[in-house]
């Protein structure tokens, strides 16, 4: 299920007239995928949702794809197995190539807690169009935040393959921000992810 194989024969690329560099020139601003990955309740949504708030506020094209939401439909078939994470971090890697294509810049908030499903979604992009944005927070302070009481249901074992507590989070080995989030207020670390969109030129 989880493979990038072509299963149909028969289908063949279709060149189209609008490139990505006509709707980068038509928006003035670059697009990029900001990927966010983290524990639950470490701030990844809060703080995607902030990010995007700013960016239209700049009038720049940009859409929030949260695990949350998604799961309500598109990956609505999709649990929290290994193999069922692999193949909601793959989509969210092609929806995002797509928006990149599109010229916006997609802000996506999942734990992706495998380093290999993250590397896969990075390929797919070109290099400076992928920035991986580390929400790191101590398991405890999740804990305490509990947002969604979760972490006490998981605790309680009523949920199964629960990420920090009974499935794994590895962290990105050299991703391209950190965000302190237990340390850092939400409008510091708006502030630190703006500064690099600008010194990239992605936005100006
Ligand atoms: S991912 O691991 O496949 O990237 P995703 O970001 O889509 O996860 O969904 C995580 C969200 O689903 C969490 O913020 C939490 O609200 C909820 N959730 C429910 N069950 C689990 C679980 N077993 N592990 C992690 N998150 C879970």
């Amino acid at each position: 299920m989880s493979q990038k194989t072509n299963v149909s024969n028969n289908i063949h690329w279709h060149d189209l007239a609008v490139t990505k560099s006509d709707r980068i020139q038509l928006n003035g601003h670059k697009s990029c995928v900001l990927w966010f990955t983290g524990l639950s309740g470490s701030g990844k949504s809060t703080l995607a949702n902030a990010v995007n708030q700013r960016l239209y506020e700049k009038q720049i094209r940009s859409y929030v794809l949260d695990g949350d939401n998604v799961r309500h439909g598109l990956n609505a078939n999709l649990g929290f197995s290994p193999d069922d994470r692999q193949e909601n971090i793959r989509r969210i890697g092609e929806v995002s190539k797509l928006f990149v294509d599109h010229g916006t810049i997609v802000l996506t908030a999942f734990v992706s807690p495998y380093q290999k499903d993250r590397l896969l979604a990075r390929d797919l992009v070109e290099k400076e169009e992928f920035i991986e944005v580390f929400v790191k927070c101590s398991i405890q302070e999740c804990e305490n935040r509990d947002p969604k009481g979760l972490y006490k249901k998981a605790r309680k074992g009523e949920i199964a393959e629960f990420t920090g507590i009974s499935a794994p989070y590895e962290e990105p080995d050299n991703p391209e921000l950190i965000i302190y989030s237990d340390e850092s207020s939400i409008e510091a670390s708006v502030e630190q992810i703006l500064d690099y969109l600008i010194e990239k030129q992605i936005v100006t």
